[in-house]
């Protein structure tokens, strides 16, 4: 049995649809005073699995992920696995500033007191949030979703290779895992972040890179067809200082793609603006970026 969230309903009933499994509803609304109710509509069966994103609103859809789990075991349910394709709050997993709160930990400790028995996200910004929990959490790549779908749809009619682009080396393994799946070369630039919404972006000279053994020159972006893969867009201030690099150096087109498109301040815009043809997103988020499909990963890895 699957229930979808507010802000993942479309892809539940994708996972839903995978599986062969019933898709369970959820009555969701608020009182004048802004408290939520909630209902779970439907017979709950031992195992359920409830699919929800914690992005924008986080705190209101994070409140409704607790809701739905503490109900269904409030009902009965023996195990609940949840899936979080879009896990907020898991950029801050330690204290950088004295006193500040490791939302993180906070965030995966409520989900777990809630009643969850097994946890699923994607391409998680910082892995070692899942040491937060004592249940099994599995982080869950979307990388081979990306890469199917640039092979079929923007490489499908040529024979041509793109040039993967991590905007940063914390992407690299991104990129190295695209370019694998695809057959094709990948390298990656250097960023230093001045504040929440600048970064600068430099270029790496891979000579002087010893761990860069798999990258290729900046130089060899001239001509070529870029792919920038990050996993999350934000303001999309590290995409567009990566475009405006393969612009000057020669770039042929440039697309993005990106596991969690959370696109704010118009970042979309300034990154079309900046000279993307596409900007190509998963639907860990609903966005109008959101042209990759997690349905599939989440359905194999419930199978296992
Ligand atoms: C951070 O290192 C992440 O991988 C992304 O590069 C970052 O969150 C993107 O943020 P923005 O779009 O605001 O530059």
């Amino acid at each position: 049995m699957i229930i979808g969230g507010s802000a993942s309903q479309d892809l539940a009933s994708h996972v839903a649809k995978e599986l062969g499994e019933e898709i369970c509803y959820v009555e969701t609304k608020k009182f004048p005073d802004g408290e939520r109710y909630l209902r779970i509509d439907g017979q709950i069966e031992d195992e359920v699995t409830v699919i929800q994103s914690t992005g924008y609103p986080q705190d209101e859809n994070l409140m409704e992920l607790m809701f739905i789990v503490s109900t269904l075991k409030d009902l009965g349910a023996k195990k609940v696995k949840v899936v979080v394709p879009y896990l907020g709050y898991a950029r801050q997993e330690k204290r950088f500033k004295d006193g500040e709160s490791v939302s993180a930990k906070i965030i995966c400790n409520l989900i777990e007191a809630a009643g969850a028995d097994e946890f699923i996200t994607f391409n998680i910004h910082e892995e070692c949030v899942l040491n937060f929990f004592d249940i099994p959490a599995r982080n869950l790549s979307a990388m081979p979703a990306i890469a199917e779908y640039l092979n079929k749809k923007i490489f499908k009619k040529s024979n041509e290779k793109p040039l993967i682009i991590a905007p940063d080396k914390g992407a690299y393994g991104f990129a190295q895992e695209i370019s694998e799946i695809i057959g094709c070369d990948c390298t990656y630039l250097t960023k230093v972040r001045l504040g929440p919404d600048k970064v600068e972006t430099r270029i790496v000279d891979v000579r002087c890179d010893s761990e860069s053994e798999n990258t290729v020159n900046i130089d060899s972006v001239k001509g070529m067809h870029a792919i920038i893969i990050d996993d999350i867009i934000a303001t999309g201030g590290t995409i567009v200082n990566a475009i405006n690099i393969l612009k000057q150096y020669g770039a042929s087109a440039v697309d993005v793609c990106c596991v969690h498109p959370i696109l704010t301040n118009n970042g979309a815009t300034r990154i079309y603006a900046a000279g993307a043809g596409k900007i190509i997103g998963t639907n860990s988020l609903s966005s109008d970026t959101s042209r990759v499909s997690l349905a599939k990963s989440i359905a194999d890895a419930l199978r296992e």
